[in-house]
């Protein structure tokens, strides 16, 4: 079997992870939770921030707005969206319940989940439907993922006519999937239903043409696979709601006398703050373009699957998806034997240094394994050897 590693420029890949500053101490290998910034973006956000200290007066009210603008539609671009549709947020998290906060619903509708979501992420719905004596369903979907149809189907069999809304992962947290939100979103227009997508490891890890994909809102964090700075995201809302969709934190939406022209003006000032991390996201997308946006994906899927091979050998256990870049990208998520989550996790650090979460998700337990620029097949080699030994030393006790 050639190894998946066989087209990958490993030097140049080696080269370009210097940009990154990750502690010496450390195979930090959950780019997936947190995504640190390379240099070029630490230092993006360094200046707006002294550009900021130095004259506050001169940054917010000459500045900040048409700073705000040029980074909205230099993401809109990336993404594929219309930049008037787009407003900035601090996470996926944020978005989300933007939407959640805004959407009404009524006593008996249905929001519809799977069961890959995002524990906060279903909190948010939780609540949202409680207060209006809603409910939140949850579709089990088929395992192992075969077909983008069969998955499809088994979610629109869980739809009935109070489902308001389908809240699903481009690609889920606890199992890494890449879940078919386009078809999703097809089927969900017919009937009706509107598709807010959780999307915060899609951006940069996949390509990513938002507007094409038919939903009716799009909430995602750039500081994951784009690597912009902590506290960086995004909400997209298609234009037929953005009349019902409100700032749950009310300003100026423009710092006066500037006119509220747009549904979009009313997020843009949202109180006196520290938006380096936006305006920073630019330089994220310039610098992952410089590098070559299919080099970084073909490349952190190439590592991901020789991660995915390295632990299935070793644990002959089979993944949930088909070894193709169709359903997983740059995380590879492989099936352990039972154990203690907490306890393998803690000493992959504590006796390896080897940051990677362990998942435990629907009464079995998996590793989820993040590959980007800074990581290396020698970190794989060294997160198998030491995953080796510690489900020995489990096995031992
Ligand atoms: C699928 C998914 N949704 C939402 C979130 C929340 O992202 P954030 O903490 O950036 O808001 C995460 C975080 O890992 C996630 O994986």
């Amino acid at each position: 079997m050639t190894s998946p590693l066989a087209n990958l420029d490993l030097d140049r890949w080696a080269n370009l992870g210097k940009s990154w500053s990750i502690r010496p101490d450390t195979t930090y290998l959950n780019h997936g939770s947190f995504g640190p910034p390379p240099a070029p973006v630490r230092e993006a956000r360094l200046k707006w921030i002294r550009e900021l200290d130095s004259q506050p007066m001169d940054f917010f009210v000459r500045k900040f707005e048409p700073a705000w603008r040029a980074a909205r539609n230099t993401l809109a671009q990336f993404i594929s969206a219309p930049a008037d549709s787009l407003i900035f947020v601090e996470n996926a998290t944020a978005g989300m319940n933007v939407v959640a906060d805004s959407l009404e619903l009524h006593p008996g509708d249905e929001v519809l989940l799977t069961d890959h979501e995002y524990g906060a992420v279903v909190r948010i719905w939780e609540r949202a439907c409680q207060r209006v004596g809603a409910r939140t369903a949850t579709c089990r979907l088929p395992l192992p993922f075969t077909t983008v149809e069969e998955t499809v189907d088994s979610l629109f069999s869980q739809v009935t006519h109070s489902t308001r809304l389908i809240v699903v992962s481009h690609i889920t947290s606890p199992t890494a999937v890449i879940l078919p939100v386009a078809e999703i979103c097809r089927r969900a227009r017919e009937r009706g239903i509107a598709v807010c997508i959780d999307g915060p490891h899609a951006p940069a890890q996949i390509p990513l043409a938002v507007a094409g994909l038919g939903c009716d809102f799009y909430a995602a964090s750039c500081h994951k696979w784009l690597s912009a700075p902590f506290g960086s995201g995004f909400l997209y809302v298609a234009k037929e709601h953005q009349p019902r969709i409100r700032p749950p934190v009310l300003s100026w939406g423009r710092l006066p006398p500037l006119p509220i022209e747009s549904w979009s003006d009313e997020f843009c000032w949202s109180g006196t703050r520290d938006s380096s991390p936006y305006l920073s996201i630019p330089s994220a997308i310039q610098f992952l373009q410089q590098v070559g946006l299919g080099f970084f994906q073909t490349g952190a899927h190439a590592l991901a699957q020789y991660a995915r091979q390295q632990l299935v050998e070793l644990t002959q256990l089979q993944p949930i998806v088909p070894d193709s870049p169709a359903w997983y990208g740059s995380m590879a998520h492989v099936p352990l034997p039972p154990g203690d989550r907490a306890k393998l996790q803690d000493a992959l650090w504590q006796q390896h240094h080897i940051e990677v979460p362990i998942v435990e998700w629907n009464g079995h337990r998996y590793i989820r394994v993040s590959c980007h620029l800074y990581n290396t097949p020698e970190q794989i080699d060294g997160l198998v050897r030491a995953l080796g030994q510690s489900l020995q030393a489990e096995g031992d006790t």
